[in-house]
């Protein structure tokens, strides 16, 4: 059975979809881009033309020219009485870069891996064999690997046992096993705007009922309406992400993370704060971590940002009573965290303190060199420069990045547009810029970019730039 997307549905995450060009072909070439970065999924029916029309206010003549344009690109396939449904075939589907027809990719913000992984791979493999005759099932981690992260929590100042620590297969599982242990059907779930997308379609699988909050880079979290939500909706659980939040880069004040910790406490959300980038500093500083202001703070933590994704080794921390309750989720999804990679883990985490400062170098050169690229490529639009993270998210001003990332992919280069960190369209003026990437690929990228952003032109549109929510 597949999934059908109602004509409001679809209205509300079309959000500003016209351009220039003829209705029919804006249509299409924004429901194509909703499929090619995931906010419609393949295999989702879409409305009847009739009812799509009414939605939209438009002709049904034009709905149908769109989805013949759709049919006729091998975006739809449409059998007689059972409606239209989306396509993404072969060399469309979000393979990796050489796979996908892409010949540069920015839709991850991710970097290569730290230059010691290979050897903690050669050791890892190394000590394997006399791990070969355990059932290698492991649910919890290694007690070393487990010691180990709960070490990087004390040298933060944060009192932390090893058994209140549950490696899991990156920081994406952590939070579907956190997420499918705390939230029960009707609840609601509280994020930022903008967040991180795979944390919206974790909570989409969910059915969960999401309430957002800004994050703006001009006054940064809006506290005010994150409580204003807490008091309102109830949600069981917030998802935020403090430190050099993913895309904006911002880090919330110390005296912010006291103030919302406390506030959570009181009102019986509990906080699951995702630190998979907090060590992605390049000139910030350390500052404490959430739970050290809450005992219920659900932190999850990864080495993918740090170390290397493909390791896909993260982390839970939370008090005993809620690790006795993911234990008990944990096996309707997976069987354990593989060792070998366990193994790699620990032994990437003596060396911590090192990983964080070649990162910090890397990602200090990539942020200055690609600000630099658009200050002079592209000056008319608004740069803030983060003091850490993976990527600038830029302003676009007038243009829009749904409209760019489809160019773009013309061009061979994927991006990702700003609906995608948010919710019902928003953000469809801003841009997430990974400046994780070789000084080659950033020039190149900024020079496609710049390209075709005056291709692209400016949209007839004018929405008031309003701090979108
Ligand atoms: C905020 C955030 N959380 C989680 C993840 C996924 O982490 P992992 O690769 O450890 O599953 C990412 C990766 O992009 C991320 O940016």
């Amino acid at each position: 059975m597949n999934t059908i997307v109602t004509g409001r549905r679809l209205a509300r995450e079309l959000g500003e979809w016209r351009h220039s060009g003829p209705a029919y072909q804006a249509l299409a070439d924004r429901i194509r881009i909703l499929l090619m970065d995931g906010r419609l999924a393949s295999g989702v029916r879409l409305p009847a033309e009739r009812e799509l029309s009414i939605a939209l206010g438009l002709s049904r003549t034009t709905v149908a020219a769109a989805y013949s344009n759709l049919r006729d690109e091998g975006f739809l396939a449409s059998i007689r009485g059972s409606g239209s449904t989306l396509v993404l075939a072969g060399s469309n589907r979000g393979e990796p870069a050489h796979h996908s027809g892409l010949t540069l990719d920015f839709t991850k913000a991710t970097a290569p891996a730290y230059q010691g992984t290979a050897a903690a791979y050669t050791a890892a493999a190394a000590q394997m064999p006399a791990y070969l005759h355990q059932d290698g099932f492991d649910l919890v981690g290694q007690p070393a690997l487990r010691d180990a992260i709960a070490q990087s929590y004390r040298d933060r100042g944060l009192p932390t046992n090893a058994d209140e620590i549950m490696v899991t297969i990156g920081a994406q599982h952590a939070l579907n096993l956190v997420t499918r242990t705390l939230y029960s059907p009707g609840e609601r779930i509280l994020v930022e705007q903008p967040t991180y997308p795979h944390a919206l379609d974790t909570f989409a699988s969910l059915g969960a009922r999401i309430v957002a909050f800004p994050v703006r880079q001009q006054g940064g979290w809006d506290l005010a309406e994150a409580l204003l939500q807490i008091r309102r909706a109830a949600p069981s659980m917030a998802f935020l992400m403090p430190d050099f939040h993913n895309p904006t880069g911002m880090s919330m004040p110390v005296h912010e993370r006291e103030y919302l910790a406390a506030a959570a406490q009181r009102e019986g959300t509990v906080l699951v704060v995702d630190e998979t980038t907090a060590h992605l500093d390049i000139d910030r500083g350390a500052l404490p971590p959430m739970a050290s202001f809450n005992p219920n703070v659900i932190t999850l933590g990864s080495l993918g940002k740090i170390g290397w994704g493909g390791l896909r080794i993260g982390w839970i921390r939370a008090n005993r009573d809620i690790q006795a309750r993911l234990l008990r989720n944990r096996t309707a999804s997976d069987l354990g965290t593989p060792l070998m990679e366990q193994l790699v883990a620990t032994s990437l985490l003596q060396e911590l303190p090192l990983m964080v400062a070649c990162r910090s170098r890397e990602l200090r050169a990539g942020r200055d060199l690609l600000v630099s690229l658009l200050a002079e490529a592209l000056p008319q639009w608004s740069v803030a420069v983060p003091d850490g993270g993976l990527s600038l998210w830029i302003n676009t001003e007038t243009v829009s990045s749904s409209a760019l990332a489809l160019a773009a992919r013309r061009e061979g280069l994927g991006l990702v547009p700003g609906p995608r960190f948010g919710l019902d369209g928003a953000f469809e003026r801003f841009l997430r810029l990974p400046f994780c990437y070789s000084q080659e690929q950033l020039r190149e990228g900024v020079h496609i970019v710049s390209r075709i952003s005056s291709q692209v032109g400016e949209d007839p549109i004018r929405m008031p730039l309003q701090a979108v929510v």
